[in-house]
């Protein structure tokens, strides 16, 4: 039996369903069984638990062949401190794993999760992967996923308005862009295949592109042509505190740009098959983003 949390997540969803398609016992865990009902309807077991909560987080761990661990959400725009939200989880999750022997973990990192700091939200997941590590007798493999496609969908107000991209990325910096449906269906494959001891494996997309190269796809998937407008870091930090989101979070969502513009947040693994997810760009551009502009 696979426990999946953040089941009610994108990634979460995508690994349970994933796992149910090809006959597995699966567990999906979330807060709120309504967010789950799709899953039960398709065979899962559903469990509600909090990850912050170590008790509840045990509970739902007991029995699996192995789990699949996420701390979420991706962040909390109005949190005074996200960093504390994402050590409390981690803490709950290593003692949950501790506490019932889970003999195997698939648990969710970030490129970049190499460095304690500098990095925004991702240092959080450094930090996770640190203490998760201390669960004695856990073979756990991480994925370190790179930056999401859906991340896209924050400019879907100013392409439809303005047909302009406008984020603090360099232009010509190279990302690697991977579907959280991809992250999730390696988190599933993972799960099923016999491993052991400790791995890391990332997760860097179709190929590595850069926001010109968004622009062009969007351009031709619509017809029409977008541009992309470099804006500074202060600028985006400004626009976050504009758009309510907490002076602890800006701030760290403006290492983001920072660290992917001088190379400190970067992939560390050659590009092979393993590291390589089948979504281009083109494909989640016309069957998900396009989609996504027109309907609303
Ligand atoms: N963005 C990126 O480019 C990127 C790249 C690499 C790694 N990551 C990592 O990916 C992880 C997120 O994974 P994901 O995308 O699968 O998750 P996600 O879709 O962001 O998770 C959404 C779920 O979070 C839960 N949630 C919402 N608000 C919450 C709150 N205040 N407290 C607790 N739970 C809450 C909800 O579940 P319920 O209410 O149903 O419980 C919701 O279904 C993060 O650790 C992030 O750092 C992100």
């Amino acid at each position: 039996m696979y426990v999946i949390t953040g089941a009610s997540g994108r990634t979460g969803r995508a690994a349970a369903s994933h796992l149910l398609e090809h006959g597995y016992h699966v567990r999906a865990v979330g807060r709120d069984p309504r967010n789950l009902a799709r899953l039960a309807d398709d065979g899962a077991e559903t469990h509600q638990a909090d990850q912050s909560d170590p008790t509840a987080m045990a509970t739902a761990l007991r029995g699996a062949d192995a789990a699949y661990l996420v701390i979420q959400p991706n962040y909390i725009p109005d949190h005074p401190d996200f960093a504390a939200f994402q050590d409390q989880a981690a803490a709950a999750l290593t003692d949950a794993v501790t506490r019932t022997g889970v003999p195997r973990v698939v648990a969710l990192s970030s490129w970049g999760a190499q460095h304690p700091s500098g990095t925004g939200p991702v240092a959080g997941l450094h930090r996770f992967e640190n203490r998760l590590s201390t669960a004695p007798g856990a073979d756990i493999t991480w994925l370190r996923a790179g930056y999401y496609m859906e991340n896209l969908f924050d400019h879907l107000d100013s392409v439809r308005t303005h047909r302009r991209i406008i984020a603090p990325f360099d232009p010509d910096v190279p990302l690697p862009l991977v579907t959280t449906t991809d992250v999730g269906i390696a988190a599933a494959e993972e799960l099923a295949r016999p491993q052991t001891g400790t791995r890391i494996r990332e997760l860097q997309g179709e190929r590595d592109v850069t926001m010109h190269e968004v622009a062009q796809a969007i351009t031709t998937a619509i017809g029409a042509p977008v541009t992309y407008e470099r804006r500074t870091v202060k600028a985006f930090h400004e626009q976050l505190r504009e758009a309510g989101v907490s002076d602890n979070v800006a701030a760290m969502m403006t290492e983001v740009p920072r660290a992917v513009n001088t190379g400190h947040l970067r992939m560390t693994q050659p590009r092979t098959p393993e590291t390589t997810t089948p979504t281009s760009l083109e494909s989640f551009i016309r069957t998900e983003f396009v989609p996504a502009l027109n309907a609303s």
